[in-house]
């Protein structure tokens, strides 16, 4: 009976053509999940629980193969992009026409702005950058700086829109990661953008990403965000990226910063609660308390 039902789930897949058209991406990585998580893992469970029966062996192979097709059009999808991003060919408003195009973001959009969360716009935005193999971290970390978790893309993209950088900016995004805020924030907006991360093996995975795609206004420094240089920034943005002192010592370094001149945080997370509190920061919008939520704060004179 179950083995029935994943037959026909299969079959469901391989028969809709339209998977395979490389403009339908939502609907592709829907039957992608759906491949794993009720195809795939079924199979794997029947597997295990009964004898490898002739029938359970060739289906899985089935529902394997149907996987890499799928994802095949995904991989010369983003091969394509890739080549066009270095070619400087698919930058500002023409990409983000482009995402809006393979990603519909209708309901989703809002009710995302209440929790941390991704969607098919972060497997999207992944697929933008190169296939290097996932750093491990390769230092502990103190117990106020928090792991990395990267920033839900819908968030880089409200930035992008609320910051409306321009060619004078310089955006630093404090505990970079991976690189994906000033690299997507570069692409988009072609501001200038830095990365300040402590953990070098992320910096040199996100510094031979941002090499990799050509885009030479985008760099990560391998720095402790309490004494890096920050004397050309004009934006930066946290996604909760420390705590308690160290949050305290930075925010005392932009302080300084904003003595000379103007300067906007943006922040996104639990971070947010701390920052607005800060009487030498006026938060643009008012502070609803709803942490996963972009804010926005800009110096006071
Ligand atoms: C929540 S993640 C945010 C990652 C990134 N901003 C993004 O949105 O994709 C926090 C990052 O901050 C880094 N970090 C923690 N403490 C730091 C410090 N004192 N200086 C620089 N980076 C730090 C962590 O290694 C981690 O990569």
């Amino acid at each position: 009976m179950v083995i029935r039902e994943i037959q026909a789930d299969l079959e469901a897949i391989e028969r809709n053509a339209a998977l395979y058209e490389e403009i339908n991406f939502d609907s592709r990585v829907e039957a992608l999940d759906f491949l794993d998580f009720h195809v795939l893992d079924r199979l794997e469970g029947l597997l295990q629980a009964l004898n490898p029966s002739t029938e359970l062996l060739p289906l899985q192979r089935r529902a394997e193969d149907v996987k890499r097709q799928l994802e095949a059009v995904d991989a010369a999808l983003f091969q394509r992009l890739r080549a066009d991003i270095r070619a400087g060919r698919c930058r500002g408003a023409s990409l983000l026409a482009l995402i809006n195009t393979y990603v519909g973001r209708g309901a989703s959009g809002e009710q995302a702005q209440q929790e941390i969360g991704y969607d098919n716009l972060d497997v999207f935005t992944n697929g933008l950058f190169p296939n290097l193999a996932f750093p491990l971290e390769t230092q502990e970390r103190e117990p106020e700086m928090v792991f990395y978790q990267k920033t839900p893309a819908r968030i880089i993209l409200e930035l992008v829109e609320q910051a409306q950088l321009t060619s004078a900016d310089v955006l630093y995004d404090l505990g970079s990661g991976l690189g994906h805020v000033p690299t997507l924030v570069n692409l988009l907006s072609g501001a200038t953008t830095k990365g300040v991360e402590v953990e070098p093996a992320y910096c040199v995975y996100a510094n031979a990403c941002a090499t990799d795609l050509n885009l030479s206004r985008v760099m990560f420094i391998q720095a402790d965000a309490r004494t890096a240089n920050y004397s050309d920034g004009t934006v930066f943005f946290l996604y909760t990226p420390f705590q308690g002192r160290i949050l305290q010592e930075v925010l005392a370094r932009l302080q300084a910063e904003a003595r000379s001149r103007s300067i906007r945080l943006f922040t996104y997370g639990p971070c947010t609660l701390h920052i607005a509190q800060q009487h030498w920061l006026k938060c643009v919008d008012s502070v609803d308390h709803t942490i996963y939520k972009l804010a926005e704060f800009s110096s006071l004179p």
